[in-house]
Parts: structure tokens; sequence; C-alpha cells
């Protein structure tokens, strides 16, 4: 453990809905200017972890504390920036009232609203009321609420749900910008890849525990799988038929082989079809290996 204070410190959590259990002894810490997504299937425990987090949920087992505070503090709450799903605005409110209003309650000054309405592409928009904004504008506005007070610790839940892919691609590169200055964010999202790009670590959580908690390209690496392209006359039972390989798949005019030893099976393709070409040897990406890793657990399980 380092000295320097950790932005979120999550210790034996665990917690239940009646019979169901959500989480089943998560640690979890966060540290400043870290940037961790909380990955892993629907159901795996994902916005538990992130009410309990931020004190919306009282811990049944172990603690949450967010810069050594209690997260069900005022005081402590402040220094989070939130965005959730689940949360309501009120229907009476324009965008520019209720990001001022965000503003206003932690501690910032009212015209801090104008910059993040401008990052967010919000501005046209913020004589509107939030019964007239489509879903991913109401995300933006969650978000614009959230980044408004300058927080230490961003908390995100499946903040890209509803976005296109311009949105999303805006929205990470949102995210790196205020990584870089120093805040602390903790997003859960399915968006694997995505996450990849711009977490510093991953978590994946499954049926309430963590599997891993490691840099992307350190779980990536732990997945011995290679996939192998190639434009070949091959039919599909004869590249079955090769050694090592895991499965075979058509893209277009190529073919995309599994395997965990390339550099036999390429012995063997190449000595097959001297016509081949278009080859390419590819590492798993972070969604094979989060996959990976939860298929592992259901065999287990
Ligand atoms: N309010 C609730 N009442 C009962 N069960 C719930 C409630 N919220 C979540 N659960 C259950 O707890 C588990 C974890 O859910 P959740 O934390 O929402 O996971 P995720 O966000 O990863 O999809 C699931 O089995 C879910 O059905
Ligand atoms: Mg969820």
């Amino acid at each position: 453990m380092g000295t320097t204070q950790a932005v979120l410190t999550v210790e034996g959590l665990r917690h239940r809905y009646g019979e169901t259990v959500a989480l089943d002894g998560v640690d979890l810490r966060v540290d400043p200017g870290e940037c961790v997504a909380l990955l892993g299937p629907n159901g795996a425990g994902k916005s538990t972890l992130v009410a309990l987090a931020v004190g919306l949920l009282v811990p049944q087992h172990g603690t949450v504390r967010i810069l050594g505070g209690d997260p069900r503090r005022a005081a402590t709450r402040r220094r989070l920036g939130v965005a959730q799903q689940t949360l309501g605005f009120p229907n009476t409110l324009t965008v520019n009232e209720l990001v001022t209003g965000a503003a206003v309650r932690g501690g910032r000054r009212p015209a801090a609203a104008g910059p993040i309405l401008a990052e967010l592409g919000l501005t046209d928009l913020a004589p509107r009321r939030v019964p007239k904004l489509s879903g991913g504008q109401k995300q933006r506005v969650q978000l614009a609420m959230a980044l408004v007070t300058e927080p230490d610790l961003l908390i995100l839940d499946e903040p890209t749900v509803g976005l296109d892919t311009m949105a999303r691609r805006h929205f990470w590169q949102i995210l790196a910008r205020r990584r870089a200055q120093g805040t602390a964010v903790l997003v859960t999202t399915h968006l694997i890849e995505e996450s990849a790009a711009v977490a510093d670590r991953v978590v994946v959580l499954d049926r309430g525990r963590i599997l891993a908690d490691a840099p992307p390209q350190e779980l990536v690496s732990r997945l011995p799988d290679r996939t192998v392209t190639a434009r070949t006359g091959m039919d599909q039972a004869e590249l079955e038929r090769l050694p090592d390989v895991l499965s075979v798949r058509h893209e277009h005019d190529l073919v995309k082989i599994q395997t965990r030893s390339p550099e036999d099976l390429l012995r063997v393709l190449l000595d097959r079809d001297p016509a081949l070409s278009e080859l390419r040897v590819q590492d798993a990406g972070l969604e094979e290996a989060v996959v990976a890793l939860t298929a592992g657990e259901e065999m287990a399980a």
C-alpha cells in the first residue's frame, strides 16, 4: 500500500436483497487520478457496488470510505460526482437550472455551469426542460451535473447507455481529460473495448465477486489465445482438423482461426495452402479475456 490516501476504499463488502446475494465480499481501492472500469455481466453486482459507494445504500457487512469519510455524510458526498441511470430529474427544471443547481450544491459558483454545458455540447439545450430531452441528452445532463462540482472522484454507472458512437467517443475523451487533471474515476460499463482505452485498471465483477483487478493489457496477456486471419482456399472442415485449432469463423472472404499455438498452426497452414495471403496474427482483445474469465466461473459453478 502506498502512502497516498485512497480516494475510494471498499473492504469486505457483502450485500443481499432478500435471498439474492448481490455482493459477496468485495475489496476495491481507487487512488487519486486513477480510472477504474468496473466490468461484468448483468446482475454481477455493479450497480449495487455503486449505490453503496455513493451512500445510497447502507452496507450490511464491510465498509466504504471516500477520502476516509462515510459516503452517507453530506460533506463526503460533496467530493463525489455521480451519474446513475436510475436517478430521476425534476421535470420542471431546465438543463441550465439543473447544472447550475448542481454547481451551487457542490460549493461552486453558478457560472461554473457554462463551460461544462459547452464541453458536453449542451449549450443549445440549456433552456430546455428534461421531458423534452432524448435519452442520450439526459445522459449528458447527468454527466454535466457530475462534472460541474470538480469532484475528487467521479462515479458513473453505465454512462454510455443510449449514446451513439460519436457521443460515446466524445464521452471517453472527456473522461480522459478529467483523469489527466487528477480526477479519479470509477465507471461501470458493458462496453469492454472502449473502457480499456481509458482505464488504468479493469475490475471484473461476476456474481458479487471480483474475478480480476489488473491493467487491461495484463488481463489480455493472461489469455493465451491468438487469432490467425488469412485468405485461403481451404474449407471449414479442413481448417478445423489442423493442429491446436480452437475455432474457425468466416468473415467476408477471410477466415479467422482461434489458436493457442500460432507458430505450429502457421507452419501447417503455409505448407498446405501455398496461395494463402493476407496473413495476420493478433492477440485476443479485452472482451475475449473478460468473457473467458466469466465463462470459467460458470464452468466452476
Ligand atoms: N432492489 C433490488 N431488489 C432485489 N434484488 C435486486 C435489487 N437490485 C439488484 N438486485 C439483484 O442483485 C443482483 C445484482 O444486481 P445489480 O447490482 O443491479 O447488478 P449489475 O448492475 O451488475 O447488473 C442481481 O441478481 C439483481 O437481480
Ligand atoms: Mg447495473
